[in-house]
């Protein structure tokens, strides 16, 4: 397997971003093919959109642990290590599965500060099976830095993760 780094992307547009997006997918794609452990894929993961996707200083896992979410693969500086469900961006996101896009964090009530240099946010479920397995999150220093362009396009690479890997045990207990 090819394991070059790849560029850091250009998203100044929308056509642009659109672009990239579709060239990050098929290297996700690539790198993911002959991979199905979730600790290696979700590092993977983490490693890939830090390095490519532009404007971030965090990118990483939360992964829910009984009513927490617990800090999973991630690149960038340390972070909190346990999120309440329905607690910050992270935990809201994970309560609801809905897709937070986080212009300005200091105007989110209850938002979490990992990192001083924070002011934007974007937090994507991660669902297996019908079950809540935890999130995504980016940070950004860019006030505004995230859209839907970009919700779309790690949605679609979580999808990907999602189908390529084993995640074995089950993700979480029937019913939750
Ligand atoms: N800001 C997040 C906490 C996690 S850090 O950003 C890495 C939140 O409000 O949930």
């Amino acid at each position: 397997m090819n394991v070059d780094a790849p560029d850091m992307l250009d998203m100044s547009d929308a056509e642009s971003r659109r672009q990239a997006y579709d060239l990050l997918g098929r290297q996700w794609r690539a790198l993911i093919a002959d991979e199905r452990d979730p600790i290696a894929n979700m590092a993977q993961f983490s490693a890939l959109v830090f390095q490519c996707v532009p404007g971030l200083n965090w990118a990483g896992f939360y992964l829910l642990r009984g009513d927490s979410l617990v800090l999973g693969p991630f690149q960038g500086k340390v972070a909190c290590t346990r999120i309440p469900l329905g607690r910050g961006v992270c935990g809201t996101c994970a309560a609801t599965r809905q897709v937070q896009i986080v212009p300005d964090v200091h105007a989110y009530p209850g938002h979490i500060a990992c990192d001083s240099a924070s002011n934007a946010e974007l937090v994507l479920p991660l669902v297996v099976d019908g079950h809540l397995v935890g999130v995504f999150d980016l940070d950004s220093p860019l006030h505004g830095r995230f859209d839907a362009d970009d919700a779309n396009g790690l949605s679609a690479m979580l999808a990907t993760l999602v189908d390529g890997t084993a995640w074995s045990p089950p993700p979480s207990k029937p019913g939750r």
